[in-house]
């Protein structure tokens, strides 16, 4: 078997690559990121082709050379505040890369036959949520509120295209909110644990009294890999941890778990700090997975206590990744300044 990851030096991607091999060894996988990812170097049957994925000749020659039996397209644009300041990289990547992919694939398809294409999506494409409404579900109607989730949205939508109009054996998941190691410290958990460690500020959004429906990154690649061997092609599958948790309820847990690991004379709770709100943010996500758990058999391992610890103690082992993490990012804000 041969998977072309893209984007697997992303948070997701990386942790999906590194799961994988923990218990199936003989499977290649390439991963296609503009990016390399140290932490995947030392693994065997692993290739890195640095590249982007709107970059047609490239992704062609990848085709042309492996014999590829899937393709999970991990490679995107993540992080709403920055769709919100520099949108065009957004719908670069997540949109025109989702159609390069799916334009070769439709090609591969003709002479491949047990090919399939899996695209990992958000539950941001499906709006917002008030505190009674019920969990988003799989014919939950798209409705994004961001450049982020709108461009989301309609990789999903060309997807869905690619099926219905071409028979191209797609498969397209929308996720909650990921957290766990190697997540870039753009993201509310690593920022907050980030800046704890160095002693600044904790901005919470408004009121910090938006829900996210938090998953454990491992949970969330055993669910892709559930979806790649038994999914059915055509369908669409929402993953979610069942742990809905308030912005506020996350930083203070983070804060508590830090007092207890890395005491330091005041509490890190002190730190929180309220900030403007993000514009349009949207105020309550929470998924139904029972189409995931009753079809393909899956559970998350996870509460968001256990995983949350794992997390923060993670982070504090690794806080030379985090820090350099941390770098590569403010130097990319500087860059949209020139
Ligand atoms: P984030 O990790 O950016 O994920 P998403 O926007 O995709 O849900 O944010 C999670 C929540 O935390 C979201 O409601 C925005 C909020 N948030 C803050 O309050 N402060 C922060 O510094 C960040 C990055 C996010």
């Amino acid at each position: 078997m041969t998977i072309l990851v893209t984007g697997g030096s992303g948070f997701i991607g990386s942790n999906f690559i590194l799961n994988w091999f923990t218990h199936s060894s003989d499977t290649l996988i390439i991963n296609l990121d503009k990016d390399e990812c140290t932490q995947l170097n030392h693994l065997s049957n692993y290739q890195f082709i640095k590249g982007d994925i709107t970059d047609s000749a490239l992704v062609e020659k990848i085709f042309n050379t492996y014999n590829l039996t899937s393709v999970i397209n991990f490679a995107a644009e993540t992080h709403v505040d920055k769709s919100i300041h520099y949108p065009f990289d957004f719908i670069n990547s997540n949109i025109n890369g989702t159609f390069n992919l799916l334009e070769h694939s439709k090609k591969y398809y003709q002479n491949n036959k047990n090919f399939r294409f899996v695209h990992i999506s958000t539950d941001e494409v499906f709006g917002a949520l008030s505190n009674d409404d019920p969990a988003f579900t799989e014919t939950t109607r798209y409705q994004p509120n961001s450049p982020y989730s709108a461009s989301k949205a309609a990789s999903d939508h060309l997807v869905r295209s690619y099926y219905h109009t071409y028979q191209l054996p797609v498969i397209t998941t929308n996720c909650s909110n990921n957290y766990g190691p190697f997540q870039s410290p753009e993201k509310l958990i690593p920022l907050v644990i980030n800046n704890a460690l160095s002693n600044k500020p904790l901005p919470i959004y408004g009121s910090g009294k938006q829900v996210r429906d938090w998953l454990y990154v491992t949970d969330h690649c055993n669910a892709i890999e559930r979806v790649l061997s038994n999914g059915i092609s055509g369908e669409t599958y929402n993953i979610g941890g069942n742990n809905e948790k308030t912005n506020i309820e996350v930083v203070e847990t983070i804060c508590r778990i830090l007092n207890e690991l890395v005491p330091t004379n005041i509490s890190y709770s002190s730190l929180i700090t309220y900030v403007n709100d993000r514009p349009g943010h949207d105020f309550r996500y929470a998924i139904d997975s029972t189409k995931l758990k009753t079809q393909l058999n899956w559970t998350p391992a996870e509460s968001f206590e256990t995983g949350i610890r794992k997390t923060v103690e993670w982070y504090i082992n690794n806080t030379e990744w985090l820090k350099n993490s941390s770098i590569k990012l403010n130097d990319w804000y500087k860059t949209q300044y020139k």
